[in-house]
């Protein structure tokens, strides 16, 4: 009594890491813990459209990003159905359409993997969840999670919001490799609503992907030190996010977004994401947070673009210094503000 065809849609956000996940193992097990903000606007909706096929042989689908055939991408989803087969059996019975778009600008050198990954899992456990009504929701997330993460590691924090954990982790209950949860312990209200501009320094194809950045972690000087100290992280942040300890928050993330640049510095082979702008914006915050006592920071993804993370209080004044002085480095002038997001929804 599967469905002949039907449509479902989802939109799923993105998220910023403020311990990093840099370094796995198979199959997309994480080196270390890692932890994320869940954004708001930043997302990625997706519609699947699927309808019975006769062979059951092959996998069968169709691919529009933002309404043109994406031929391109067709190879990663691809491997991705061959990847998540076994979890969902009823893929090779379908013929599907897929149709994704973002709300950021295309090639803004945000990297729409964590929310398309997540956006694409959701809508196949939806489509699993008509064959097997008695799903329970916890069951339905953290299956969607799971799948998410085989896709692109950090998607499987894409699906929950406002902080979510991912990785095994001892003083974590429920932590898991597999899947994202979200953050168990108290958190301040002040991270409830915390804002992430994110400044577009370098929207050109990254020199080094995530995937290969990942592997150089196998057999890297300072890996050992590096997954230890995002434990430690790890354990350090739950008295600051449950204090609401900005001060010690700053430190925390900033050192946090630092290491990983330093890890792809001293690979081999080395390579070097950030731009000079992202270093004159970095100098600017800092002069800034000394001169005006303004709790805001940075964090980097595996990118040149700059995410400057400060409470909504403080909204107002961060955004008139962006415009005046930061604005100057991004190009185009351009940036865009998001703040913590509550996680996917179905459309
Ligand atoms: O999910 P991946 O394989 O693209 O890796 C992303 C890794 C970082 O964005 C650099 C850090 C993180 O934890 O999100």
């Amino acid at each position: 009594n599967s469905p002949e065809k039907g449509k479902v849609t989802w939109k799923a956000p993105s998220n910023i890491a403020l311990v990093k996940y840099w370094g796995k193992r198979p199959v997309q097990i994480p080196a270390n813990p890692s932890i994320s903000f869940t954004l708001d606007s930043c997302a990625t909706t997706t519609s699947v459209s699927f309808e019975k096929k006769e062979d059951r042989e092959s996998f069968s689908f169709d691919l529009f990003f933002e309404g043109k055939p994406k031929d391109d991408f067709k190879p990663k989803i691809l491997t991705f159905l061959e990847r998540i087969e076994k979890y969902l059996p009823f893929l090779k019975e379908y013929h599907f359409i897929i149709e994704t778009s973002n709300s950021f600008p295309h090639s803004s050198g945000i990297a729409s993997s964590a929310s398309g990954m997540a956006a694409l899992s959701l809508c196949l456990m939806d489509i699993e969840k008509q064959l097997d009504p008695a799903l329970d929701e916890a069951s339905f997330y953290a299956k969607a999670s799971h799948l998410a993460r085989l896709g692109s590691g950090s998607a499987c924090r894409s699906i929950k919001g406002s902080l979510v954990q991912w990785g095994e982790h001892k003083n974590i209950p429920n932590s898991s490799d597999v899947c994202g949860i979200e953050y168990p312990f108290e958190v301040n209200p002040v991270f409830k609503s915390y804002c992430d501009t994110i400044l577009l320094v370098h929207k050109g194809q990254k020199q080094v992907s995530s995937t290969v950045g990942h592997q150089l972690m196998h057999g890297h000087p300072y890996a050992e030190n590096r997954f230890k100290q995002a434990f430690d992280n790890l354990d350090k942040l739950k008295p600051i996010l449950a204090d609401g300890n900005l001060e010690e928050f700053i430190k925390l993330v900033e050192s946090e977004a630092l290491t990983l640049h330093a890890m792809m510095m001293t690979s081999m082979p080395y390579f070097m994401l950030m731009k000079p702008d992202t270093l004159q914006i970095i100098n600017k915050i800092w002069a800034y947070r000394e001169a005006t006592k303004t709790p805001v920071c940075f964090t980097l993804d595996a990118g040149a673009n700059v995410h400057l993370l400060y409470p909504e209080d403080v909204k107002e004044k961060v955004l008139d210094f962006i415009k005046d002085t930061l604005a100057e480095h991004c190009e185009n002038g351009q940036y865009i503000h998001d703040q913590v997001g509550e996680g996917a929804i179905k459309i």
